[in-house]
């Protein structure tokens, strides 16, 4: 088994970014197709890391459960582990942006309108790729637009080896279901559409691309 010995961190699932002690800003992610990854890696041989945002899924046989609730939680999981790790995948969908200011009591309501203030997270992936070495680092990148354009952008940008794109324009595709269409666009700005299928097996040929990537790296 080509990944035994391997050690993965895997970012699944949403990011929750408190308002106040009752209150947040979140997203839809369900964390499917993170845990499908993270659940095939370990059936490969692979030490998991699954460094996971608020769920309703059952940890996948053989991977170690990391919770996390906010972007800034999840960034210090992953780096933390990071330096130990042989690669990653950021399947997670990470918050942009988090209210500048959280409440320490709940906040009241009042006549008339209210603005949160919010200001950057920090991005992960970016990050992991600045310090990644010779490890595998892998992307997601979900679009509504231009989508292959912007897919290879962060690639660039975050130092990525894969970019897994899911267009929200395929049917079947995306957050909720158990069905994805995947495109893998590789560092050398290679294509690769594959059908719409269950989201273990698009994990299968991610994990598959990332075996390969592995016995050319080695
Ligand atoms: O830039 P964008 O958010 O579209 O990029 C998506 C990719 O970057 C995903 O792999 C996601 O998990 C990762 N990401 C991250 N940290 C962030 C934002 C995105 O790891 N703060």
């Amino acid at each position: 088994m080509l990944l035994s010995g391997k050690y993965i961190i895997v970012t699944a699932g949403p990011t929750i970014e408190p308002i106040d002690p009752v209150r947040f800003l979140s997203n839809h992610s369900t964390g499917k197709m993170g845990y499908a990854i993270a659940g095939e890696l370990a059936r490969r041989g692979a030490r998991v890391a699954l460094v996971s945002g608020r769920t309703n899924l059952d940890t996948p046989a053989g991977t170690e459960r990391v919770d996390v609730l906010s972007a800034e939680d999840m960034y210090r999981a992953v780096m933390e582990r990071f330096p130990q790790a042989d690669g990653a995948v950021m399947c997670a969908a990470v918050a942009d942006y988090t209210p500048a200011e959280v409440s320490d009591t709940k906040i009241k309501k009042q006549d008339g309108d209210m603005v949160i203030r919010l200001k950057r997270t920090r991005d992960i992936a970016a990050e992991a790729g600045r310090v990644k070495g010779r490890r595998i680092l892998v992307g997601f990148a979900l679009e509504t637009d231009h989508e292959r354009e912007n897919a290879l952008g962060k690639l660039q940008r975050k130092n990525l080896d894969f970019i897994v794109l899911n267009s929200l324009r395929d049917a079947g595709a995306g957050f909720a279901g158990d069905t994805n269409k995947i495109t893998v666009i590789d560092a050398a700005g290679k294509v690769s559409e594959y059908p719409l299928e269950t989201k273990a097996a698009a994990a299968a040929r991610i994990v598959d691309r990332m075996e390969e990537w592995f016995a050319l790296h080695e």
